[in-house]
This record gives C-alpha cells, sequence and structure tokens, in this order.
C-alpha cells in the first residue's frame, strides 16, 4: 500500500491492488487506460462482478432461484451482457431498461418489471415481449395491468410488492420499505390485495415481493422484512391464492468506507435457515441485486486540472464532476479518492475534491490528505454503481467513456460522448 494520507491508509475493494507504485485492477495499470482513452473514465472489472455474483449463487446453490440485476445500477450493455452470460435474470423499471434487456438478448420470462409508475404503453410492450413478472406497488396499478392485459387478451403475471414497513437503517433517500415511502402496498392491505388480483381476469397471481432499501449493512432488517413476508405468505395462501415464487429484493450494501455489510452467501445462509425453519425452504426465490454486484467492481479516473489552496479550506479541481458522479453531491456520499501513482516525495495537504460544474454541491470529496500535484490521475473508488447510470448532461458535459478489464485486456464499451451527442434531439429555430 502506498502512504496515501496523514490517517490510516484504507483498504481497496478486491481486484485493486498498487504493484510497483501504480494502481492495477486484475492484470492492468490504470494510468495507461486514462492515457489512451482519456479522463474522466470508468473502468470496470468483470472478475470482480463475477466474483460478486458468485457469492450470491454459492448462498443459493441447491435452491430454485433466479438473481434479477436491478440494471438500474448500472445499465451498460457489455455489463448486462455479462452477468446475463453468467446466468443472472434482468430486473427493470423502464421502458428503456426492458429494451436493453431485449438488446442482450436475455430471455424475457427471466425479466421482472418493477416500479410505481408504469405506463400503459411500458406495460403492453412488456406483455408483448412475455416478461416473467410485473411487481405491482398499487391498487391502481394493478387494476390498470388488469385492463391492459385484459384488451390484449392476455393474463399478466404479477407479484404485489409489500412495504413490511421494517427500518433498513440505511440513508433516508434509498429507504424504501418503511410506511410513509412511496413504495409498496401496506402490508395490512396485502391480503385484501392479493384477494382482488386473484379474482381480475387479466391478472395472474405468481409471486409475492418485497425491497426495503439499499445499501443496507445489516441481516436483521432482512430477517424481520422476511418474517413479515412469510406470515403474509400463509395469510394469502389459507385465502385460496397460491404463490409461486418469494421476491426479497436486493439492497445489500458493499465497502466504501469501512462499512462492513454480510457478505451474500452468509445473508443468504441465514435467510434461508429462517425459511427452513418456517418451512418455506422449498419455494422459488427471486432476488433483485444491483449495487453488491458492481458497485467495487468499478472506478472513475479523473485528472487532477488545478491546485487551488485557500485560506480556509484547499480546493484540488479534477475534470470528473457531480454530473459523473452524482451520489456525493446526492446523498453526502463517501467515495474514497487514490492517486494511480502515489507521491512519496509530496507531504500530504488536506483537500476538498471538487469538479469544475458551476454549483457548491459538485464536490466528490471532502477534506482528504492526498499528495498530489496538477496532471496527476486520481482514481474515484467504488463507482460501478449508480454512477454512470444516475449521470447527466449538465453543464453540457459529455458522459464519460467506459472500458471493461478482463485479466490484461481492456475493451471500451462506452465511447465518450460529444457535443454533438448531445445536441442530436434539439432543433434551431427558423430565421424569420
Ligand atoms: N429492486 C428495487 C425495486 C429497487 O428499487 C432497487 C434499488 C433495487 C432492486 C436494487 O437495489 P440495490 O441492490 O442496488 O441496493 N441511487 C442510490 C440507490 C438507489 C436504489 C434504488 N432502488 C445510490 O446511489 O445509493
Amino acid at each position: 500500500m502506498p502512504t496515501l494520507t496523514g490517517t490510516s491508509a484504507p483498504s481497496l475493494p478486491p481486484g485493486f491492488s498498487y504493484q510497483s507504485d501504480r494502481l492495477t485492477i486484475e492484470g492492468i495499470a490504470l494510468d495507461t487506460l486514462a492515457a489512451q482513452y482519456g479522463t474522466p473514465l470508468f473502468v470496470y472489472s468483470r472478475a470482480a462482478m463475477l466474483d460478486a455474483l458468485a457469492a450470491y449463487q454459492r448462498g443459493l446453490q441447491g435452491r430454485e432461484h433466479l438473481i434479477c440485476y436491478a440494471m438500474k445500477a448500472n445499465s451498460n450493455l457489455a455489463i448486462l451482457q455479462t452477468l446475463v452470460q453468467a446466468g443472472c435474470g434482468l430486473d427493470i423499471v423502464s421502458r428503456g431498461e426492458l429494451e436493453r434487456a431485449l438488446a442482450v438478448g436475455v430471455e424475457p420470462t427471466r425479466i421482472i418489471f418493477s416500479g410505481v409508475g408504469k405506463t400503459r404503453a411500458e406495460m403492453r410492450h412488456a406483455l408483448e415481449v412475455g416478461i416473467g413478472c410485473f411487481n405491482v406497488e398499487s391498487t391502481a396499478e394493478l387494476d390498470v395491468l388488469d385492463a391492459v392485459a385484459q384488451s390484449m387478451g392476455l393474463r399478466a403475471p404479477v407479484s404485489v410488492r409489500v412495504n413490511p414497513n421494517v427500518d433498513a437503517k440505511t440513508h433516508p433517500y434509498i429507504s424504501t420499505g418503511l410506511k410513509d415511502n412511496k413504495f409498496g402496498i401496506a402490508h395490512e392491505d396485502v391480503l385484501a390485495t392479493y384477494r382482488h388480483a386473484a379474482s381480475c381476469a387479466g391478472l395472474r397471481v405468481v409471486g409475492i415481493d418485497c425491497h426495503i432499501g439499499s445499501q443496507i449493512t445489516d441481516i436483521d432488517p432482512y430477517l424481520d422484512a422476511l418474517d413479515r413476508m412469510l406470515d403474509l405468505v400463509s395469510a394469502i395462501e389459507a385465502a385460496g391464492v397460491p404463490l409461486e415464487h418469494l421476491d426479497l429484493g436486493g439492497g445489500l450494501g458493499i465497502n466504501y468506507q469501512g462499512e462492513t455489510p454480510p457478505a451474500a452467501d452468509e445473508l443468504w445462509q441465514r435467510l434461508l435457515e429462517k425459511l427452513d425453519a418456517r418451512g418455506y425452504g422449498q419455494r422459488r426465490l427471486v432476488i433483485e441485486p444491483g449495487r453488491s454486484l458492481v458497485g467495487n467492481a468499478g472506478v472513475c479516473l479523473t485528472e487532477v486540472l488545478y491546485l487551488k489552496p485557500g485560506e480556509h479550506k484547499n480546493f484540488l479541481i479534477v475534470d470528473a464532476a457531480m454530473n459523473d458522479l452524482p451520489r456525493p453531491a446526492m446523498y453526502q456520499a463517501f467515495h474514497q479518492i487514490v492517486p494511480l501513482s502515489p507521491r512519496q516525495a509530496l507531504p500530504p495537504t488536506t483537500w476538498d475534491v471538487v469538479g469544475p460544474v458551476c454549483e457548491s454541491g459538485d464536490w466528490l470529496g471532502r477534506d482528504r490528505r492526498l499528495a498530489v500535484q496538477a496532471g496527476d490521475v486520481l482514481a474515484v473508488m467504488s463507482a460501478g454503481a449508480y454512477c454512470m447510470s444516475m449521470a447527466s448532461n449538465y453543464n453540457t458535459r459529455g458522459r464519460a467513456a467506459e472500458v471493461l478489464v478482463d485479466g490484461n485486456h481492456a475493451t471500451l464499451i462506452r465511447s465518450r460522448e460529444t457535443a454533438a451527442d448531445q445536441f442530436r434531439n434539439e432543433m434551431l429555430i427558423s430565421a424569420t
């Protein structure tokens, strides 16, 4: 490890290490990718994603299951392909995500459609291609889906998303299983909703679903949610509505700043123990992980443009910004920031790492001890999830390029967006 800071050096995610003072991912030094493709640049490790998936596969081994990668975390086609080829289905939340799923050739029955605001057109298209399940979030949505399916002479496969009212103990913006969140159907209304769904000619009840939040680092909220779900399953089945599958959503957290979430196989061992103890061990299981499959597999490389020391604050101005990495601005999220080539001879200074966007909220890291000079390249770690997929064109900044590394081979999987790409759908008005 390099001497990064005056404080103790944080550990790097699996797959990343310093080799002869150069930060590497699998077999490639990241500085070579920055030089070849420019910055800001997202780089992902295929092995890190597949290792993360393998932990879930180990945990669910021997049980009938489907791991539907929640592509909102990172929807690059090559990443979807990687995970689909390794056995994943996909969790989608929009027409656009459905098109991505179809573009990578996933079997449509391995697609589940989540989200509180599906439009009729989205429902129709998803029914036409034959997706595996709609996770329905309100009775109003259930009725519209029933009508759309009946108009097509079809029965839509449905699962009701339960709001179990458990506290996932995560950031309020990414906690979704509490009563006051907009998500899911309140626990106490679920049985009536299933009775209603079972009576609709355009619906076929196939499962039950919950998702309690994101970046969850504790097992307990999952165990609580599972208990509540199983109480409901027994009541719903006692009312004569059989459920083929149980969907426990996603949400497992990753290590950004020393968090210690359970490993996916450990989490599933505990959940399976409960399922077995309560007699549901053979039920088909569906899960929707996003962040935990890709988050720690990616980094964003960014060049230091200017050092701007000040009376109270020192600013390190880099070429990536809140449009590339929105999580710090949106959730005060922490991402580790490290140099690609540590400067051992330079004393570290405390910097706020900020981007070029015209907003004070445009920061990537605060009070970071770094020894750097203009022209150095930094890696913003754990940037595989909810970074590129949430990137915008604010300040008419083109979205970054993306590269996938496999061993010592790197492939460009998205080219850098140009200004022309950004104007494509705009029109000049004719001169009068
Ligand atoms: N299923 C549903 C219904 C979801 O809403 C989500 C995430 C997932 C699965 C995947 O959750 P994961 O395993 O990735 O935690 N932008 C925020 C995270 C928002 C999560 C939204 N829903 C962030 O950057 O932290």
